[in-house]
């Protein structure tokens, strides 16, 4: 669903936009309307919110409105922000960085793109400073449709005439598409997390892995647009936003769950997969008294050798067209890394020390990595940071080699 803040400005234009709220909803977009204080001259607020559906805003010192939705949280919680009528005043008012009231703040304070749909007497519109702030807003990269042509509600003939709300509901559609993300139209699979092995109903072998690094990369590749499936291992992490999540325990269920997901143009295979499992899993509790000891007074559990998901997928007859490994090493971590790579048959592979911090502690599990990205193109250490960053850097990666 695609979300629009609409800011209504003041002209007899107004009233197209009850229309354009309209046309929207049917279409299943969510509207918030600003609506300013000449705007409010021409359309109520009540009609706006009657047909948004939503609380329409009007005040920037309004506290409750403050205190229930800032004006910089409303900016960004759209994909879309779009002025109409844009006048003359809100026009000027975003050319020159001037904010002074809900609306020309919403306009500065946002990080989405805008689209103007502007609306004013013929001479204002051609007037050397409206064309000024209207070129200097393009250069900004505001999007324009219209005015159009046509006689005005004051009696003149010429440019100056808003839009039609299906003229608008076409820019719009246009500007949300040239904003999709670099990875639009290409499907990603992560795997996140670590597997449990079962030895009996109540017991497992696991690892520390917490999840965190695999949910950030499936974040930030659905971020950037992929269609992103995320198989995951038990973990305590909420579902990341726009990400399609299969939750699974074991690494049969896991390699079953990624093989189902394919083909997929993009794999990061972050999992800390268990590489043995218990050859059987008792169907009832093992006791303390059920196996025998050996000589020195020890038990033995026999493992049995999981199935390598990144092998399986680097040789899958849908292989994806990018594939890539991490490496959690503890010793000789470039040298494991460039092993590994070659080994799987990967494309690339995310290698990083997981030995001990400074307090000897180990640092699997926690927020931050320090990475180092192998590929063909050789080796590149990257500093340390936290994993949403490692990841937002390896989705733009990966954006550049699709690009
Ligand atoms: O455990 P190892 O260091 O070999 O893991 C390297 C890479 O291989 C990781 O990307 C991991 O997700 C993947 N892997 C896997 N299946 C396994 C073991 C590892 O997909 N059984």
């Amino acid at each position: 669903m695609k979300r629009i803040l609409l800011v209504i400005g003041g002209g007899i234009a107004a009233y197209k936009t009850l229309e354009l709220i309209r046309r929207l909803g049917e279409r299943g977009y969510t509207t918030r309307a600003i609506l300013t204080r000449a705007g409010a001259e021409f359309v109520t607020p009540l009609s706006v919110s009657a047909l948004s559906g939503e609380k329409t805003f009007q005040e920037l010192f309004d506290l409750t409105d403050e205190a229930q939705m800032g004006h910089i949280r409303l900016s960004r919680e759209a994909d879309l922000v779009v002025v109409a009528p844009a006048t003359a005043d809100l026009m000027g008012k975003l050319a020159g960085g001037l904010a002074n009231d809900l609306a020309s703040t919403a306009l500065l304070a946002t990080d989405k793109p805008i689209l103007m749909a502007p609306a004013m007497n013929v001479r204002m519109w051609q007037s050397p400073s409206v064309r000024r702030n209207a070129d200097i807003l393009a250069r900004d990269g505001v999007k324009f449709v219209g005015p159009n042509g046509g006689d005005m509600a004051c009696g003149e003939y010429g440019p100056g005439r808003m839009a039609e709300p299906m003229e608008i509901i076409a820019a719009i559609e246009n500007a949300l598409a040239a904003n999709k993300g670099a990875l639009h139209g290409l499907t990603a699979l992560v795997t996140a997390g670590p597997t449990q092995e079962a030895l009996d109903p109540v017991r497992f072998i696991a690892n520390r892995s917490s999840g965190r690094q695999g949910y950030a990369v499936a974040e930030a590749l659905a971020r950037h647009g992929a269609e992103t499936l995320l198989v995951s291992g038990p973990v305590e992490i909420a579902p990341p936003q726009g990400v399609k999540l299969v939750k699974v325990t074991s690494a049969r269920e896991m390699l079953a769950a990624t093989e189902a997901g394919l083909p997929r143009d993009i794999a990061v295979l972050t999992a800390a997969v268990a590489d043995w499992r218990p050859d059987v899993a008792a169907n009832a509790k093992i006791k303390k008294s059920d196996q025998p000891e050996n000589q020195n007074g020890a038990r033995s559990i026999s493992l049995v050798e999981n199935p390598d998901i990144l092998a399986t997928l680097a040789n899958h007859k849908h292989r994806p067209r990018l594939l890539v490994g991490f490496a959690a090493e503890t010793d000789d971590v470039l040298a494991h890394a460039v092993a590994k790579r070659a080994r799987k048959q990967c494309d690339w592979i995310v290698a990083n020390d997981v030995s001990t911090d400074a307090n000897g502690n180990s640092v699997m599990g926690g927020t931050r990595n320090r990475v180092h990205l192998i590929s063909d193109a050789g080796q590149e250490d990257w500093p340390e940071m936290s994993k949403a960053d490692v990841a937002q850097r390896l989705a733009l990666k990966i954006a550049e080699q699709f690009a």
